[in-house]
């Protein structure tokens, strides 16, 4: 199920934050502002492999109201299960220009290869944009086919 962001998901989600982005994790207040910002757009993934609600979250997505992908991460014991790929849909399914784009970091070949294997292309570099590291920008929807 993937269901809005509510309060409660924080803690979880700011775990699987640090497993997934142990260079540079968003922090709490990161996330209270992107809640304030978006909160229709962002969105946690709710499985059923757990007993408890916070437990069972497995993963989110922020992106913004005209298709920027803020952030997306699925806990590693969870990934290559095919949610990454739904959240990124639902995303894809609900921006109204159906063009989505993000950055990624140039050594960050697993989610480049997911972002490809989801029909994106990448359509530029941000020199130095994570400080010491260039970003790629992929890029989804009518420009980028
Ligand atoms: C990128 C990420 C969100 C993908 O989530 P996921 O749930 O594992 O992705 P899915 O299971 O939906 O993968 C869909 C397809 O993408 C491709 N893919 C996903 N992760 C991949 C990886 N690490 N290496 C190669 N291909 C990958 C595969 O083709 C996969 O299909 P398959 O498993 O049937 O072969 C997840 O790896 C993650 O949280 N990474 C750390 C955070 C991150 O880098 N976020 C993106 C920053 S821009």
């Amino acid at each position: 199920m993937i269901r809005p962001f509510t309060f409660p998901d924080l803690d979880r989600i700011l775990q699987i934050e640090r497993q997934s982005f142990p260079k540079s994790p968003y922090d709490w207040g990161t996330f209270m502002n992107l809640y304030y910002l978006y909160p229709q757009t962002f969105l946690v993934y709710v499985g059923e492999t757990c007993d408890r609600e916070e437990g069972r979250i497995s993963g989110y997505i922020i992106f913004s109201p005209e298709g920027h992908i803020i952030s997306i991460a699925v806990h590693p014991q969870h990934r290559r299960t095919g949610i990454g790929r739904q959240l990124l849909q639902r995303a894809m399914e609900v921006t109204p220009k159906k063009k989505i784009w993000a950055e990624v970091r140039k050594s960050n070949q697993g989610a480049q290869t997911f972002y490809l294997r989801m029909g994106f292309q990448i359509t530029g570099v941000v020199p130095n944009y994570y400080g010491n590291e260039d970003a790629l920008i992929v890029q989804w929807g009518p420009t980028a086919r």
